[in-house]
């Protein structure tokens, strides 16, 4: 069955079938079209039979795998260096895709880095801690003590962020591969702030990398999607998985993260290049009195992200603590931005700025999230690709504000 058939008249009947399911044509489109469509047949039930069975690699329903989610994957895992990519509805839906597949279950343990994201953390401490999986938070930067933690608790998984969110700490991937693999655990990379451009943790020994596609691949603040690159095998546990718990990234959005990969270099190239000069400018400014960016000498671990990321790049993400270090002082600030938007995402074509106090770090207990380093003060900056003498101007404005 493909186009409608000729003798059917009544518009009821040609209002829901013309113009469907033309036959395939014979041309190729330039780039990936969006497959709007949940269901998929073919002309042959074999063929929808191997489908079912993995026999045959065409798609069939949409929570299963759909054309244009297959591509974005196809794109990611190549970028990673990876054998296979999964796509998630989101980089919080990857993570936790990511951390059930790699054993997550009642009686395991999950070692994580105290300073990741928010939600991540949340997620970890609270939800998966709740259905039995026990959470040990150590300072990543100390591999040693992540080794004796993964020994000790037996985890089933590590966590860490290559470039940590906000403060912007160097992860050692070798080393804590070596941590990971030696107490029998599998390293869990989340790669959203470095971007492949400056870091492919698989090439470090990781496992698992993800991805908050939301951030750098989608890249101009319109789509919400995550992505998980593994080995074809661990790839195939993390699809099983999705199929029950149906965490899909729609094709739309599919399609929109695609658009922005092929200029990903690019973007992530300027924005690193003006976040140099930004961070530089933002050292020297009397109204702060600490500068986080891992590319400053002045970084405890800036001799670590030059091996750590590549292209004598240290990623675009720049946070820093206003010295008169008061949540007011902060909202003073902000609110007297006027180019750089005050908005909670970063990696964008756009400066953007934020307050993990209120916002990305706001489900911490404000005592522990101050412990962790995470201060009243603290700001963090993605620079955007515009011209860094006007965010520079922008910035001052406001700090003088
Ligand atoms: C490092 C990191 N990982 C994961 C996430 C979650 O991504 P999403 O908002 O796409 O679920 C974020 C969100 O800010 C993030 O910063």
């Amino acid at each position: 069955m493909t186009e409608m058939k000729t003798t059917c008249s009544s518009m009821f009947t040609v209002a829901v079938h013309a113009g469907e399911r033309a036959p395939k044509p014979e041309f190729t489109p330039v780039a990936t079209p969006i497959y709007p469509s949940s269901s998929f047949f073919y002309a042959d039930m074999e063929m929808l039979d191997g489908a079912f069975a993995g026999t045959h690699s065409g798609p069939m329903y949409t929570r299963y795998g759909n054309p244009t989610v297959s591509a974005l994957e196809t794109a990611v895992a190549a970028l990673e260096g990876g054998e296979a990519a999964l796509a998630y509805s989101s980089g919080m839906a990857a993570i936790h895709g990511a951390l059930l597949g790699a054993g997550s279950r009642a009686g395991a343990a999950i070692v994580a880095a105290y300073d990741v994201y928010g939600a991540t953390y949340a997620l970890v401490s609270t939800l998966l801690k709740d259905l039995g999986v026990s959470a040990h938070f150590v300072d990543a930067t100390d591999a040693d003590a992540t080794a004796n933690t993964v020994k000790a608790t037996r985890a089933a998984a590590v966590i860490v962020e290559t470039l940590s969110n906000p403060l912007l700490k160097v992860a050692d991937l070798p080393r804590l591969a070596r941590a990971a693999h030696d107490g029998g655990a599998a390293l869990l990379v989340d790669n959203t702030f470095a971007t492949p451009y400056l870091c492919r943790p698989l090439d470090h020994g990781a496992d698992y990398v993800i991805h908050s596609a939301t951030k750098y691949l989608g890249g101009h603040g319109d789509v919400l999607g995550g992505v998980v690159v593994t080995s074809q095998e661990r790839r195939q546990r993390l699809f099983e998985i999705n199929k029950l718990v149906g965490g899909n990234l729609g094709p739309q959005e599919a399609w929109l993260v695609l658009r922005g990969i092929k200029t990903l270099p690019l973007r992530v190239q300027r924005q690193c290049e003006n976040a140099l000069v930004v961070a530089r400018w933002l050292a020297s400014h009397a109204a702060v009195c600490r500068d986080y960016f891992p590319g400053l000498a002045s970084h405890p671990q800036y001799g670590l992200a030059t091996r750590m990321l590549n292209r004598g790049l240290s990623g675009a993400m720049v946070s820093f603590e206003l010295r008169d270090g008061t949540r007011e002082r902060v909202f003073r600030f902000l609110e007297a931005l006027k180019l750089i938007i005050p908005a909670t995402t970063l990696g964008d074509v756009y400066s953007l700025v934020l307050y993990p106090a209120m916002s990305s770090h706001r489900a911490l207990d404000p005592a522990l999230r101050r412990s962790y380093g995470i201060s009243d003060g603290l700001v963090r900056l993605s620079v955007g690709i515009e011209d860094p003498a006007d965010i520079i101007a922008d910035l001052e404005q406001a700090l003088d504000a």
